[in-house]
């Protein structure tokens, strides 16, 4: 059963064009030159408190690159000098409440890249004893970004490892332009491990349905509900979500 959701008209329209611009040059940022100026933190801090969807906060945090070193994971994994990071924290168990985190860390994430920053989501290596921020008794942190200015500026276009957009979306050649929009945002949407667990269903001439498989991929199902969302620009839909976390539907007005 999905009902409607604080996601519809929650974010400031005239905002989003630069984040719909930013997500086509954002990708995985794990080298970073230095951290943000006081400028930035500045806006990032604004950010954090504009963009966070109700169950969830970000927090901002200064940190030294061991954060992003996990023991075990050291060998594989290359973070380098990762000075500040944002901490992405569900303030309740209800499932909606991790899909709002993946909506609006995507954001903030593509805000950093907005204003020139760079950032790469991490669920898994990161020393989570080490990361030092308070949090009340009913909070859980789901993932960290880490931040900074890019020791590089990608090439673009960017060359991505992504699914077919058939795979991701078998129904693409039957859908409307708006949607097909929507569909080739989700394909270039983040995700843990570069699953793209996402599959977009035509359930109505003008409705999808984008659904992730399993439990622990609503984080993934929120962040491709925000680039459907930017993709969607000024095109009127209702956002609903079912119970469960792990289908959101979209309806085109
Ligand atoms: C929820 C989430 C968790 C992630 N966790 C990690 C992580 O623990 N370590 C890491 O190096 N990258 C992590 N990533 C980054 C993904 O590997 C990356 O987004 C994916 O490979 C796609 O590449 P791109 O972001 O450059 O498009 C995570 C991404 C997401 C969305």
């Amino acid at each position: 059963m999905a009902n409607q959701w604080r996601l519809n008209g929650f974010f400031d329209s005239t905002k989003l064009t630069g984040l719909f611009e930013a997500a086509q040059r954002r990708e995985s940022c794990r080298i970073f030159a230095t951290a943000p100026n006081t400028e930035q933190w500045s806006e990032l801090n604004t950010a954090a408190a504009l963009l966070a969807l109700p169950g969830m906060r970000i927090a901002l945090g200064i940190c030294e690159n061991s954060l992003f070193q996990p023991v075990l994971g050291a060998l594989f994994v290359k973070f380098e000098n990762v000075q500040r990071f944002a901490a992405i924290i569900v303030t309740d168990d209800q499932p909606i409440s991790v899909v709002n985190a993946g909506v609006s860390g995507e954001m903030f994430l593509l805000r950093a890249v907005e204003m020139g920053l760079g950032g790469c989501w991490v669920s898994g290596t990161y020393r989570r004893a080490q990361v030092g921020l308070k949090l009340e008794s009913n909070e859980k942190i789901v993932a960290l970004i880490a931040l900074g200015r890019p020791k590089t500026l990608p090439n673009l276009p960017l060359a991505r490892k992504r699914k077919d957009i058939a795979t991701i979306c078998p129904d693409f050649e039957k859908m409307n332009s708006a949607l097909r929009e929507a569909a080739q945002y989700v394909q270039i949407a983040p995700s843990a491990i570069n699953l793209q667990p996402w599959r977009i269903r035509l359930t109505g001439k003008k409705t999808v349905t984008v659904s992730v498989g399993m439990s622990g991929q609503k984080l993934d199902l929120g962040i491709a509900i925000c680039h459907a969302l930017l993709a969607l620009g000024n095109t009127s839909a209702i956002f609903s979500l079912a119970d469960n976390g792990q289908t959101a539907t979209i309806e085109l007005l």
